[in-house]
């Protein structure tokens, strides 16, 4: 009796444990945990491997989390989990030498000691002097040359730094996620399950050279847009011109923000520059959508209400998701988009959307509450800029000024795609806000006279009135485009709203 009371005891402890999270693991961690202090959590093993490629010298080092729901597929992927975790291994000329541990928070904090024999082969007697001697001259000759190589191209070519160092010298290992048959929608949530914020750096480099560019699908302000293929599967390859570099790493440091990915945020797959000296070409890769943007879509399709309550409310909630303030090591930071326009969002096959083009946006530091880059002040598409940003009153000191900012653009992406709802065979031709008020180029000065002086606003056709979808959806816009931004929704709002109107016309049919 006391046995089994013991036993329940220990049971609802170990139970206790669990939930407030004791068992996890803290793990040393590297390239993709920028965001979470270098530390990541796992119910596995804490990971670290180091490998030496002998040609170049090049030493390699790599710490992570091993979780354990990877361990099913790395099994598969890579024969025996011993062979993922505890590992010795000589690979053409690269020496790789992996461990796992379990033993306490950061066991895999000390970097692995290179494998004897790894940086030298062993001779006779006679020659052990000259052994000693000559190589450590060498090695020492080579990490000079190297170190000064390095700090002169680190000084020239700036944030391709923060990619890799050594750049384009190393190529990608065997990484056990790349082993084939694989997709990459698999690949992706194996390893963002802990950190949430994309493939390890490495592995994003391998994918990125392994695709072959099928055709250009777009020209934005910042560079081409093509499509490629990687392993049969199509991807969105945006290409930045070398002068756009700030552009493209911004992107890609936005996007591989902790816990980004969601439905309703194009997907991140890869961010890549290739280096030859004089040229360089950044690559940032994500999936590949093909009805295009909902600006291509729009020219093209109608919706029933069904379809523009469903589109819209996937819009809100991508940009209620951006919006949210996540607080803790599992959250996320808020974000602003600052560029939200009906070209900057993707069209999923469900006719769903997703919010792309994050080059522009800004993440809230909680911490001072302040935005995470300097500002320039106007950025964006003129068309979609809130009246506050240009006549230049917005307090961007806070960050909810650029959240209200985003909500009014979303108020005009609502008007375009209300124009497309077709009830009884009745729908307006698509065109931009402000078609009829302004040039096709305009300037900051004609959007303010006509924004803020004139506070003119897309029409709003009688005939919405008579639809309760497009009544309900006129009113949100209306919402969302005050002169007073202070009294916009919030986008958390507009998508509670519409994911109530949908609720209560399931109910009715
Ligand atoms: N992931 C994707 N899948 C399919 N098509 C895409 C994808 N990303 C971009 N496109 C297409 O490429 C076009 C160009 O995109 P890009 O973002 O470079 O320029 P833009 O949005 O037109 O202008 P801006 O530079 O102001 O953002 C888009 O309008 C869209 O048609
Ligand atoms: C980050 O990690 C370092 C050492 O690992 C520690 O001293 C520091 O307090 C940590 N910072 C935060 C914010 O957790
Ligand atoms: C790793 O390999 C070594 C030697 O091959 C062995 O002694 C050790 O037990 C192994 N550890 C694990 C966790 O498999
Ligand atoms: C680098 O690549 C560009 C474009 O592919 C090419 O024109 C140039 O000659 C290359 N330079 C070197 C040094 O290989
Ligand atoms: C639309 O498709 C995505 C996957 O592309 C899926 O996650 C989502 O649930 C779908 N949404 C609806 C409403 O069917
Ligand atoms: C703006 O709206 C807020 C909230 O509705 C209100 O409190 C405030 O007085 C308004 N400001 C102006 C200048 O009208
Ligand atoms: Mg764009």
């Amino acid at each position: 009796m006391s046995s089994n009371l013991r036993t329940v005891f220990i049971l609802f402890y170990l139970i206790g444990l669990n939930i407030i999270g004791v068992w996890s693991l803290k793990c040393r961690c590297d390239d993709f945990c920028k965001h979470t202090n270098d530390t990541c959590e796992t119910d596995g093993y804490c990971f670290t491997s180091v490998q030496f490629k002998k040609n170049t010298n090049e030493v390699l080092y790599n710490y992570r989390c091993f979780h354990k729901e990877q361990f099913p597929d790395i099994v598969a992927g890579a024969s025996k989990h011993g062979e993922y975790c505890n590992a010795t291994k000589m690979d053409g000329d690269i020496y790789r030498v992996t461990a796992c541990c379990q033993t306490g928070d950061f066991c895999n904090r000390d970097p692995l000691p290179l494998p004897e024999g790894a940086t030298g082969a062993t001779l006779s007697s006679l020659e052990i002097v000259a052994c000693i001697a000559i190589p450590i001259l060498i090695v020492c000759i080579i990490v000079l040359v190297v170190y000064f190589y390095r700090t002169g191209n680190q000084k020239k070519r700036g944030l391709h730094h923060h990619l890799r160092p050594g750049d384009d010298s190393i190529e990608a290992p065997d990484h056990p996620i790349l082993s084939k048959g694989v997709s990459l929608k698999h690949m992706i949530e194996m390893t963002t399950s802990g950190s949430g914020s994309g493939l390890p750096l490495l592995v994003q480099r391998s994918i990125a050279r392994q695709i072959q560019l099928i055709d250009i699908i777009g020209q934005g302000r910042f560079g081409e847009v093509w499509r490629g293929r990687w392993r049969g599967e199509n991807v969105a390859v945006k290409i930045f011109s070398s002068r756009e570099e700030r552009s493209w790493f911004r992107e890609a440091e936005i996007y591989q923000t902790v816990m980004l990915r969601h439905e309703n945020i194009l997907g991140f797959i890869a961010a890549d520059n290739k280096d030859n000296g004089t040229w360089t070409q950044l690559w940032l890769i994500t999936d590949y959508h093909e009805h295009g943007s909902l600006f291509d879509f729009l020219g093209r399709n109608t919706l029933d209400t069904g379809g523009m309550i469903r589109m819209a409310l996937s819009i809100a909630t991508g940009l209620a998701h951006l919006h949210m303030d996540i607080m803790g090591t599992q959250g996320k930071p808020a974000i602003a988009h600052r560029d939200l326009k009906s070209k900057n969002i993707l069209v999923k096959s469900n006719r769903t959307c997703a919010i792309g083009d994050l080059g522009l946006a800004v993440r809230h530091d909680v911490t001072t509450d302040t935005v995470d880059i300097p500002l320039n002040n106007r950025v964006g598409t003129k068309r979609y800029m809130a009246p506050e940003v240009l006549d230049e009153t917005m307090n961007v000191d806070q960050f909810d000024s650029f959240k209200r900012a985003d909500v009014y653009a979303l108020g005009l992406i609502f008007w375009e795609v209300a124009r497309r709802c077709n009830v009884g065979g009745i729908y307006d031709e698509y065109q931009l806000p402000f078609y009829d008020a302004v040039p096709p180029d305009p300037t900051i000065e004609e959007m303010r006279r006509v924004v803020c002086y004139e506070r003119q606003r897309p029409n709003i056709p009688n005939r919405w009135q008579s639809c309760e979808a497009l009544h309900v959806i006129s009113k949100l816009m209306k919402e969302c485009w005050y002169h007073n931004a202070t009294a916009r929704l919030t986008a958390l709002r507009i998508k509670k709203t519409l994911s109530n109107f949908r609720a209560s016309e399931e109910l009715k049919m």
